[in-house]
C-alpha cells in the first residue's frame, strides 16, 4: 500500500503573512502521522522561511516547478537544486496551469522530472483531461499520452506521485463522480505497474486535485487508488485543510 499523501498546493498566493496558517497546520498536526504525509507546496518565494517554520514538524514542503537545466541562463526560473536548498522535499511537474500557461510540454515534464529526481527530490506529476477531451470520451488515451510522455524511466516507488488533476474540475467546484474518479486512478495504476513492474507500480502514490474540500473529502478517499490528494483552494487556510487530513487518516 502506498502511504497516503495530503498535499497543497499554494498556486500564486501567499506572502509572509500566510505563514500564521502553516504555524496553525503545525499545532494541529504536531507529530508524524503513522499512515499520512502532509505536504504543502508554497510559491518559492515563501518556500524557505515555510520550511525553516517545519522543522520541528512533520510537514514537508516542496516546490511548484522547476528547470530542466541544472543551472545556468534562465531568467526567472528555480532550480532543482535551489528548492533542495531551500528545504523542499517535493516538486509538483507538469500542473495543468503549467502546461498551459507556459506551454508546457510532455517532454518539457519528463526533462524536469529527471533534473529533479537527479537532484534528491520527490516529483509529483499532474496528469489530467480538458472539459472537451472528456466529451469527446478521449479521457483515457490522454492520461496515458501524458504518462507515457511526462514520466522518466528512472522513477522508483519512492521518488514519484502521481496527481490526477481533470482540467474542468480545478478551481470550479466540479467534481467528476467517483466512478469516473476510480476508472483513472484504476487506470493510471495498471499502466504504471504494466511499466514500472508491480512492486513499483503499487507502491507510486496516487492522487486526486480538483475543488477537494473538507465535503467531499471523504467520499474521495473511499475511492479505491485514490491515496490521497493534491489541494488547491482549500489548502491555503488550516480551518480548510485539517479536515481533509483527518479524512484521508480515517480512509
Ligand atoms: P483546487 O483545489 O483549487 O480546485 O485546485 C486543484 C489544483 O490544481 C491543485 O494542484
Amino acid at each position: 500500500m502506498p502511504r497516503k499523501l495530503a498535499a497543497g498546493n499554494w498556486k500564486m498566493n501567499g506572502t509572509g503573512e500566510s505563514l500564521a496558517e502553516i504555524d496553525r497546520l503545525a499545532a494541529a498536526l504536531p507529530k508524524a502521522e503513522a499512515e499520512v504525509a502532509v505536504l504543502i507546496c508554497p510559491p518559492a518565494t515563501l518556500l524557505e522561511r515555510m520550511s525553516a517554520r517545519l522543522t520541528h514538524s512533520a510537514i514537508a514542503t516542496g516546490g511548484q516547478d522547476c528547470h530542466f537545466d541544472e543551472s545556468g541562463a534562465h531568467t526567472g526560473d528555480v532550480s532543482a537544486a535551489m528548492l533542495l536548498d531551500a528545504g523542499a522535499t517535493h516538486v509538483i511537474l507538469g500542473h495543468s496551469e503549467r502546461r498551459n500557461d507556459h506551454g508546457e510540454t510532455n517532454s518539457d515534464v519528463r526533462s524536469k522530472a529527471r533534473t529533479a529526481i537527479a537532484a534528491g527530490l520527490h516529483v509529483v506529476i499532474c496528469v489530467g483531461e480538458t472539459e472537451a477531451e472528456r466529451d469527446a470520451a478521449n479521457t483515457l488515451d490522454i492520461i496515458q499520452g501524458q504518462l507515457a510522455g511526462s514520466v522518466p524511466d528512472l522513477v522508483t516507488g519512492e521518488n514519484l506521485v502521481i496527481a490526477y488533476e481533470p482540467v474542468w474540475a480545478i478551481g470550479t467546484g466540479k467534481v467528476p463522480s467517483m466512478a469516473q474518479i476510480g476508472e483513472v486512478h484504476d487506470f493510471i495504476r495498471a499502466s504504471l505497474e504494466r511499466r514500472f513492474g508491480a512492486g513499483v507500480g503499487r507502491s507510486v502514490p496516487l492522487l486526486y486535485g480538483g475543488s477537494v474540500k473538507p465535503a467531499n473529502a471523504q467520499e474521495i478517499f473511499a475511492v479505491h487508488n485514490v491515496d490521497g490528494a493534491l489541494v488547491g483552494g482549500a489548502s491555503l487556510k488550516a480551518a480548510d485543510f485539517l479536515p481533509i487530513v483527518e479524512a484521508l487518516a480515517a480512509a
